[in-house]
């Protein structure tokens, strides 16, 4: 059966919170997130489905004025794992900040979560930061990026905060915790942009 890739619809949230629930033991979205990125963030929240089956999600978030993206959470149901699911999911995300003219995506993922850590580094992410005490948890995060769009390309002139490839590169200062608050009670695409999450 052929695995259609789309754009989230509210109609989605009782299978999206299913997912959030049995791939994530800390910082899981919950229902009013879920909600906020369908249909007011800025960033888009794709899913993957197999019949009546939503077998995967992925969020991406935009920084307004800048080139960069940032890949917010990204899981694949249990049984679906292991197929290339989570790396056409993230192919389409790469696609999806490539037409809102980013030129990088950056990503946290937990430094024990090898198979995520695999993921990302096969497909081009390089690590550039540790950020300790992370998690709900007080997991550690690694922060990776790629470079998303070829160099000289018409677009690639916005600029990259907080140290992009091109420039400087110091570990993320933020509190996290400050950051996780975000989330929970979303006030606008900015803070969520910079917010944490188990990705
Ligand atoms: C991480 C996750 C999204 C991967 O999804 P997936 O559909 O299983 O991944 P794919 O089948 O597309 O794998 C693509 C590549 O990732 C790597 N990979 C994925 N899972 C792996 C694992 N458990 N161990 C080692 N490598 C793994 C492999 O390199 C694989 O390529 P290969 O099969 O050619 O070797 C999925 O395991 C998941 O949802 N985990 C729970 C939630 C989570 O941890 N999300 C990520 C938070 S940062």
């Amino acid at each position: 059966m052929n695995t259609l890739f789309r754009s989230a619809v509210i109609k989605d949230l009782p299978a999206l919170l299913q997912l959030e629930e049995q791939c994530f033991t800390t910082d899981r979205l919950n229902r009013r997130s879920f909600q906020w990125m369908i249909s007011r963030a800025h960033g888009q929240l794709l899913v993957a489905q197999r019949g009546e089956h939503l077998l995967g999600y992925a969020v991406v978030l935009f920084h307004r004025g800048t080139s960069l993206a940032r890949l917010y959470s990204i899981a694949i149901a249990a049984q679906a794992r292991g197929n290339g699911l989570g790396k056409q999911l993230l192919d389409r995300v790469e696609a999806c900040a490539l037409e809102h003219d980013c030129a990088y995506l950056r990503l946290e993922v937990r430094i024990d979560n090898p198979g995520a850590i695999a993921l990302y580094e096969r497909n081009g992410y390089q690590r550039f930061a540790l950020v300790k005490d992370y998690y709900q948890d007080h997991a550690d995060a690694l922060r990776l990026e790629k470079r998303i769009l070829r160099r000289g390309s018409l677009s690639d002139r916005r600029t990259v905060p907080f140290g992009g490839a091109a420039v400087a590169r110091p570990v993320c200062t933020m509190s996290q915790k400050e950051c996780r608050g975000a989330l929970r009670t979303p006030t606008g695409a900015s803070s969520l942009a910079t917010g944490s999450k188990a990705t």
